[in-house]
């Protein structure tokens, strides 16, 4: 079993990317799902211009991108709270493609510095998700306080708290992945 882990922040200085570690590590300790992050500062895609498939030339990021969307079982999106909304470097991926977002599970871990660990966000990233195909887990992994939440090699002092949500959010993720068996 394949899982993504987009990571959507691009920001310098950045406090989400701690999330997808420890998502990351949680997943390898407690699943056999061979797990994987997308860490979007490091791929430096291009603002969007076309849907991947009426590229005329092929972006390669985008062609690798694809792939990996495509044989993923599930996909756990980790976004930042920007504006009430998720970020345009997110937006600029989920945009790229289709065909391959249709039925993929997704799981939601979304974060902000305020108490309301990003709520806001749900909205607008449910309904884009829904809207290309996808199928979203009701589960969500919020972090509020993101900035001292956790540290930047993913750990945490609340490791039994957020345990507890990861384990939440993989169960009703496996649900869909076998739904789509
Ligand atoms: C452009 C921008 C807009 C933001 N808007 C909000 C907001 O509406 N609500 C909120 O609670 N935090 C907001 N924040 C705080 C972010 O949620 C917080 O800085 C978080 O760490 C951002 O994720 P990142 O560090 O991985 O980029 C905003 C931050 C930025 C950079």
């Amino acid at each position: 079993m394949k899982v993504q882990i987009i990571s959507s922040s691009i920001r310098d200085g950045r406090d989400t990317h701690g999330i997808a570690l420890f998502l990351k590590n949680w997943m390898d300790k407690n699943t056999d799902a061979e797990t994987n992050i997308i860490d979007l500062k490091e791929r430096n895609f291009p603002l969007f211009h076309e849907r991947l498939s009426f590229m005329k030339e092929k972006h390669e990021g985008a062609v690798k991108f694809s792939k990996e969307i495509d044989e993923a079982d599930a996909v756990i999106i980790v976004s930042p709270e920007y504006n009430g909304s998720f970020p345009a470097s997110l937006k600029n991926v989920i945009d790229l493609l289709y065909a391959e977002w249709q039925k993929k599970p997704i799981g939601l871990a979304i974060a902000s510095s305020g108490d309301m660990a990003g709520a806001q966000v749900t909205k607008d990233l449910q309904f884009l998700l829904y809207k290309i195909g996808a199928h979203v887990a009701k589960a969500r992994f919020h972090v509020a306080h993101v900035g001292t939440a956790f540290k930047e090699d993913g750990s945490t002092e609340n490791e039994e708290f957020y345990n507890k949500h990861a384990k939440s959010l993989w169960e009703n993720l496996e649900w869909f992945i076998k739904a789509n068996q």
